[in-house]
């Protein structure tokens, strides 16, 4: 039975109990009509994230940059892009949301700066400049072309390397020629670094999602990836990736120095952005409790819609990670289609209940909760080198022009769905999308064994996915209907309350009745009586019964 950790454990690793909101600053909400997000937005909108229920929000790039890659690409580490604001902002914004209860993290992005960046316009000024060393170089190959064959993550760049003609050597860069990639073997990068952390945490931030880890540390030699695997841009559904511009294992003691610098505050975290999709490898870069406290898990994003992909991504999930790893599950981000998209309306609330019931810290993405989808935007509108901009459309406030996001014209599109899909809407009716987050917030804030407790598969066949939530004998059911039909499980030993239900037709603290019925894609939550035994299917017709 799993009891609960002692109070001191918990508000240490309080980002273990936690919702976070992912906020993409250019697109939350823009406080002087220039059509852009702002840290000023942001911080009027908290008492909205507060009544939300959420714990904690991750704050995507605000930092200074020519924005070819929208703040991924840094030109100053430790300042605040006019655009967004300024310093002052984000201390106010930090201010306002510690008032609010709300933990604050930013995006560190250590693996490249902006080619603007001062530290590069020194290293490419000469081959003798003292900060040459500071990002990788390389002759191109004999006869010219790029010195390997490692290619950029995005397609269309093509080859990671780019020829300065000035100096005659190639620089590297795992994303746009514009994001050339420091060189973390050289330990002036790792104290310039580390003082860009100390930055942060001495303002007071609760901590980092590190962008793209893995991809810090290279092959010293730069050799070839080897050729069955060298087209390959990423290492996302591969098992054993064998690629060499990522993953190598001297990533892992830069982990745990990034951990002895936060750990030197109290209450600090970092959550990094693996994107390693072989589960035991990713699982690595939780250390033994001294790298990351938190490793996305981004497997959801890619299963097809059956309870069976999802049960064995969870079952994974439970069997890999070693004991004081945490999960961490998102639906979906900045880089990828929402999750509204790819589910439709109906089964995005079930992926809801789902996302928020598991044994892990969930991360939500700005406007999942009122069922924002992707934007398709026509060439005029398009500006990201990855096409990812139909995810980043302005927040939806409010129905009509702006969406109450802008008085001005926003940076991308509001789409004409905004006019339904949008938080004053949607707040007045309590079956919408927005309601059904806020009472699965709810329900989770009160429930410690959502928060905190064990969780075990009971039943996956067709149609659902049920679990058990387990702390200090409390016991909560969790029953998913992936269907498009209603279905029924067939339990020995079921009593017990329900908690919440997608659907109208149950009313908190009604009583659970057997056999249990599950409307066309529905989710529930049971707390179960006090009984000795883990409910067990006996049997379940998943075919339509209505
Ligand atoms: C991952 C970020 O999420 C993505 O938006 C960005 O383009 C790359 N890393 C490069 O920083
Ligand atoms: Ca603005």
């Amino acid at each position: 039975m799993s009891s609960s950790p002692d109070s001191a454990a918990v508000s240490r690793e309080w980002w273990k109990s936690a919702v976070f909101y992912q906020i993409y600053p250019r697109s939350f909400a823009d406080s002087n009509a220039d059509g852009i997000g702002d840290l000023r937005g942001i911080t009027h909108r908290l008492g909205y994230l507060q009544q939300l229920g959420i714990d904690a929000i991750w704050l995507s790039p605000f930092y200074p940059s020519p924005m070819v890659d929208f703040g991924y690409d840094v030109s100053d580490y430790c300042e605040v892009d006019p655009i967004f604001g300024s310093l002052a902002d984000f201390d106010e914004l930090l201010a306002r949301a510690h008032s609010l209860k709300i933990r604050v993290i930013v995006d560190f992005v250590p693996n490249h700066t902006s080619d603007q960046h001062p530290w590069f316009l020194e290293s490419r000024a000469s081959r003798l400049n003292p900060k040459r060393e500071w990002y990788v170089w390389a002759d191109p190959a004999p006869g010219g072309g790029p010195p390997n064959n490692w290619l950029s993550c995005f397609e269309r760049v093509g080859a990671a390397w780019t020829l300065d003609e000035r100096t005659g050597q190639c620089y590297l860069h795992s994303y746009t020629p514009h994001q050339p990639d420091l060189n973390w073997r050289n330990p002036d990068v790792c104290a310039a670094m580390e003082r860009v952390l100390r930055f942060w945490l001495d303002r007071g931030v609760d901590g980092f999602r590190i962008d793209v880890p893995h991809r810090l540390i290279k092959h010293s030699e730069l050799q070839n990836n080897p050729p069955e695997i060298a087209h390959l841009r990423t290492a996302y559904g591969q098992p054993v990736p064998g690629l060499r511009n990522l993953n190598q294992p001297e990533v892992h003691d830069l982990l745990r120095l990034f951990r002895c610098v936060l750990d030197a505050y109290p209450e600090r975290m970092a959550v990094g952005e693996v994107g390693i999709t072989d589960l035991p490898e990713a699982a690595r870069y939780y250390g033994r409790g001294d790298e990351l406290e938190l490793v996305f898990n981004f497997s959801f994003w890619a299963q097809p819609w059956s309870p069976a992909a999802f049960a064995r991504v969870v079952g994974e999930v439970e069997r890999t990670l070693p004991a004081e790893a945490w999960p961490a599950y998102t639906l979906s981000n900045h880089d990828l289609s929402r999750a509204a998209t790819r589910y439709g309306p109906e089964r995005a609330q079930v992926a809801a209940v789902m996302l928020l019931t598991l044994r892990g810290t969930p991360f939500l993405y700005y406007g999942e909760e009122i069922g924002m989808t992707d934007v398709q935007l026509d060439a005029r509108w398009t500006n990201d080198p990855d096409d990812r901009d139909g995810a980043r459309t302005p927040m939806q406030w409010e129905p009509g022009l702006g969406a109450g996001f802008t008085t001005g014209s926003p940076w991308l599109p509001v789409p004409p769905t905004a006019r339904t899909a949008n938080v004053t809407t949607e707040l007045q009716d309590p079956r919408s999308l927005l309601n059904l987050y806020r009472r699965l917030l709810q329900v989770r804030c009160r429930n410690r064994a959502l928060q905190l407790g064990s969780c075990e598969t009971v039943l996956v066949n067709d149609a659902v996915f049920v679990y058990l939530r387990e702390l200090d004998g409390e016991r909560l059911l969790v029953a998913l209907n992936f269907a498009d039909h209603s279905t029924t499980c067939r339990f020995d030993d079921l009593k017990g309350t329900y908690l919440l239900s997608t659907h109208a037709h149950i009313d908190p603290g009604e009583h659970a009745s057997l056999p249990l019925r599950l409307e066309a894609n529905e989710g529930i939550i049971i707390r179960l009586e006090v009984s000795d035994g883990t409910p067990s299917a006996t049997a379940v017709s998943p075919s339509p019964t209505s």
